[in-house]
Parts: structure tokens; sequence; C-alpha cells
């Protein structure tokens, strides 16, 4: 199961995904495409942040950044970074992903996904909020003003 201590094992969920892999990127040129290289490369992550690389039926699908702050410190596992290059968009595959993340962190124990919706790319932040949005994401009072967040496990 990805986790924290997550290595390169085959992680299968269900039908849809049962050719799906999550392959922890020690390093941005593990990745395959140029498309997910780049994200990678330039993701600003923090010392709690593992990045992935995802991939269906041998094809590199997307780019996965989780902060996996220690259960004790904090209950929320935060998504840090969700990318899907362009031309495999709109078919669901960002979708699938945020699913397979909440039951993740369901699975480790965490109480809430949570993330900041701030495009990556030029796209309007509103529409991004409301993307999260309908995949029951809702809005924090609290902490940074596009910070988002989901519950996974009853507290
Ligand atoms: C957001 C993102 C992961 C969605 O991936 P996806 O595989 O296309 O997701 P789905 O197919 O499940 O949903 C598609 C919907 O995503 C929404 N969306 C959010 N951001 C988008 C973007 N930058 N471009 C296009 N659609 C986007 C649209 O509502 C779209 O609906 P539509 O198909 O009716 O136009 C992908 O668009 C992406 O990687 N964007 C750039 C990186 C980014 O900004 N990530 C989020 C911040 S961490």
């Amino acid at each position: 199961m990805l986790s924290p201590d997550y290595d390169n094992e085959e992680h299968a969920t269900g039908v849809q995904w049962s050719s799906v892999k999550i392959v922890e990127l020690r390093d941005w040129t593990e990745a395959v495409t140029t498309e997910i290289q780049e994200r990678a490369r330039n993701c600003s992550a923090c010392q709690l942040t593992k990045k992935y690389s995802v991939s269906e039926e041998g094809q590199e699908i997307a780019y996965l950044a989780i902060d996996w702050w220690p259960l004790h410190q904090r209950t929320d596992l935060v998504l840090y970074e969700l990318f899907v290059p362009d031309k495999f968009r709109h078919r669901g595959i960002g979708a699938r992903i945020l699913a397979e993340v909440e039951e993740l962190a369901a699975a480790a124990g965490y109480h809430r996904v949570v993330l900041t919706a701030r495009p990556l790319e030029d796209y309007p932040k509103k529409k991004l909020r409301e993307w999260y949005k309908q995949h029951g994401f809702k809005r924090l009072s609290q902490g940074e003003p596009d910070a988002m967040a989901k519950l996974v496990a009853s507290q």
C-alpha cells in the first residue's frame, strides 16, 4: 500500500485500477515523460513530501505529491500536488486519483485529506475549487485562503 515507506510495489484497487502503478520518485529524472519530469523538478517539496509517478498499462498518466505528516502530529494527509498531463485530461483520471488518495489516507489512519486549490497552470482558481467541490472537498475557514479538506474517516 502507498504509505510513507511505500516502495514501488504494485497498487491495485478494483477493476479500473488493476493495472495502475504508483511509484515513488526519489529523483525527478526517474519519471518517464518530460511532462512529469518537469512537474517533479518544479515541485517545491518540503521535507515531508513524497513524489510519485502514476502509470496505467505502462503509460505514465499522472504525478502526485503527498506530505506525510506523522499521525501523532497531524491527522491530515496533505495532497501537495496533483498533475495530469494535458493529453490525458477530461477522462476522469484526476477524479480517480483523488478517490485513491482518500482511500489510502483513511486506510493509513488519517482523518482528512487537505489541499490548497491553487492552479499550477493558467486555469481559473474558482473553477479548480469548483472541481474539488464536486469531489466533496469543502473550503476551510481557517488557514490558507484556498485550503480545502475532505473527511475520509469518522473522528
Ligand atoms: C486538475 C487536474 C488534475 C484534473 O485532471 P483530469 O484527469 O482532467 O480530471 P477529471 O477528468 O477527473 O476532471 C476534469 C475536470 O477537471 C477540471 N479542471 C481542473 N483544472 C483543470 C485544468 N487545469 N484544465 C482542465 N480542466 C481542469 C475541469 O472541471 C474538468 O472538467 P471537464 O472535463 O468537464 O472540462 C488536471 O486538470 C491538471 O493536472 N491540471 C494542472 C495541474 C493543477 O492545476 N493541479 C491542481 C492543483 S494541485
